[in-house]
């Protein structure tokens, strides 16, 4: 049996050989301000911002429903769009679209997503930051096939992994048994997440409730999702990404260079590159999603409104807060959401208010651009009491009863430089850690030599501290993914609730992910 490089990595580390790491190296560059990543410059002359209309996905309609269960259908595809004026991409896209179309959903209405591929690769779907049964997570490898693909046998050392016949689509269920929460859908293919995101395969799933129906929050039209990201062009327009192989067939990884990450110079909300919005002097709710690979964002407004903050925070990753938090600026790493109501009756009408991306240098510090272009009824407000959080208030740190400690950092395999936890690449035959259903621990997350976003599937958690002091105000409310720079630490309380199997945790920087920055938990 021949030895997978992930053996390799584990002898050489048992046999006690030296490595060299380039933990000196510095994890960013360019113009990638805050971010771990190399920014990667595109070819094609990018657009003028504040130009495109800011595109909504639309919605998607369920095939049929029955008493029990909503049925929807969706073909992963290529496609093609006109993100910079005038050239196309091709985008590889949930319905042949980026973002994918909006799922919506009810707390504890069950759905059914039948995922097709016509892709030319395999793919997995995970919704992330639902509570979902182990069988329909989208582990790594529960991969459906591209077409003409009998069986799969991997090239990057998945060796021994032995698939049973390709099936070209997958019923994935969804019990929706959580609160309402901005929650989003992505490829998770293993040693492929990172390209086969950039490439579209992303989209927002939301999820409501009759204890947030029941707020006077912003809705319909004044309830946007947000999903910004940044990509990079090639001179056709087509995305560009450094991969090892760009048929994403072979070897996986990308060019040295890109290692901490790869950052694109164009940034994308909703797929159109710095949009401009039109509003009303009135409130709006926008569901903030950081779908990028590598870059880190700290949001802001420019001009900020004069005599209060820039956003009221109602929502966080698990879905609403107890009460609103203010706040002039929000960091957000990858993968995390913030649901913020922000109030343009503060500014004149003929305003421009950019978003700004304080982390960003150039044309990476802007996101997008309002316009308040008109004077209207306010019909919204934000209640000083948005939702029942006495489960999340009474979780405290006596009702764990285990302490586990993770540290995200860099291992190598020889020269070959990898990303892991606990000195440990992936590996889908470890199990790294086994809570019982039902109980409650405390993780302690550290982080070096770059910034990790670190995300655990099935469960949201609560922070309890950062660096062993106060957490941060962008840390409120339950939590999927936490997002950590070089150096810090963390620690979360986490109950595993739902159901038992297999799940993964790992670094939301795709490329980490990609790299092996991921490791396997088993609630039993
Ligand atoms: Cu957003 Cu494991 O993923
Ligand atoms: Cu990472």
């Amino acid at each position: 049996m021949s030895m997978s490089r992930r053996e390799f990595l584990r002898l050489g580390l048992a046999g006690g050989v030296a490595l060299a790491l380039p933990f000196g190296t510095s994890t960013c560059s360019g113009s990638g301000g805050g971010s771990t990543g190399t920014v990667l410059p595109s070819k094609a002359r990018l657009s003028e911002p504040f130009q495109t209309p800011l595109p909504v996905p639309p919605v998607l309609e369920p095939a049929r429903s029955d008493a029990s269960t909503d049925y929807f259908e969706m073909v992963q595809k290529l496609g093609k769009a006109e993100i910079l004026p005038g050239l196309e991409t091709e985008v590889w896209g949930y319905d042949g679209i980026f973002p994918g179309p909006t799922v919506e959903s009810r707390s504890r209405r069950k759905i059914v997503v039948r995922q097709r591929n016509d892709l030319p690769v395999p793919v997995s779907t995970h919704l992330h930051g639902g509570r979902t049964p182990p069988g329909s997570d989208g582990y790594p490898t529960d991969l459906i096939m591209p077409r003409g693909m009998k069986h799969y046998a991997s090239m990057s050392g998945h060796g021994s992994m032995e698939m049973e016949d390709a099936r070209r689509y997958k019923d994935y269920e969804y019990p929706n048994g959580q609160r309402a929460a901005t929650l989003w859908y992505h490829d998770h293919r293993t040693d492929f997440t990172g390209p086969q995101v950039w490439r579209g395969l992303a989209g927002f799933y939301i999820l409501r409730d009759d204890e947030e129906d029941a707020l006077p929050l912003p809705k319909g039209e004044k309830d946007v999702p947000l999903m910004i990201c940044d990509r990079s062009f090639d001179e056709e327009g087509s995305f560009l990404y450094p991969s090892l192989d760009s048929s994403l067939m072979g070897e996986p990884g990308v060019e040295d260079d890109y290692m901490d990450g790869v950052l694109g110079d164009t940034i994308l909300v909703n797929g159109a590159p710095w949009p401009v919005m039109e509003v009303s002097n009135t409130r709006y709710r926008f569901r903030i999603l950081n779908a990028s690979n590598a870059r880190r964002y700290e949001l802001a407004l420019d001009p900020e409104p004069g005599d209060s903050t820039s956003f009221v925070q109602v929502g966080s990753d698990g879905g609403l807060l107890g009460a609103p938090i203010d706040h002039h600026r929000i960091h957000i790493g990858q993968a995390e959401r913030f649901d913020v109501v922000v109030d343009f009756s503060k500014y004149e009408v003929s305003t421009e208010v950019t978003l700004k991306n304080l982390l960003g240098d150039g044309k990476t510090a802007n996101v997008m651009r309002f316009r308040v272009v008109r004077k209207e009824k306010e019909e919204s407000t934000v209640p000083s009491r948005l939702s029942d959080m006495d489960e999340f208030d009474a979780l405290g740190e006596a009702d764990a009863t285990r302490t586990r400690e993770f540290r995200f950092t860099r291992v190598g395999d020889g020269g070959k430089v990898m990303w892991g936890i606990n000195g440990e690449p992936f590996d889908s035959e470890r199990m790294d850690a086994r809570p019982e259903l039902g109980s409650t621990e405390i993780w302690h997350l550290r982080v070096a030599p770059a910034a990790h976003p670190i995300h655990l599937h099935l469960v949201h958690f609560k922070v309890l501290s950062r660096n062993g002091r106060r957490t941060l105000p962008t840390d409120a409310g339950w939590k999927d993914t936490v997002d950590l720079t070089s150096g810090e630490e963390a620690s979360v309380l986490v109950r595993f609730d739902g159901y038992r199997g297999r799940y993964v945790f790992h670094c939301h920087n795709l490329e980490h992910e990609d790299m092996m920055m991921m490791a396997n938990f088993e609630v039993v």
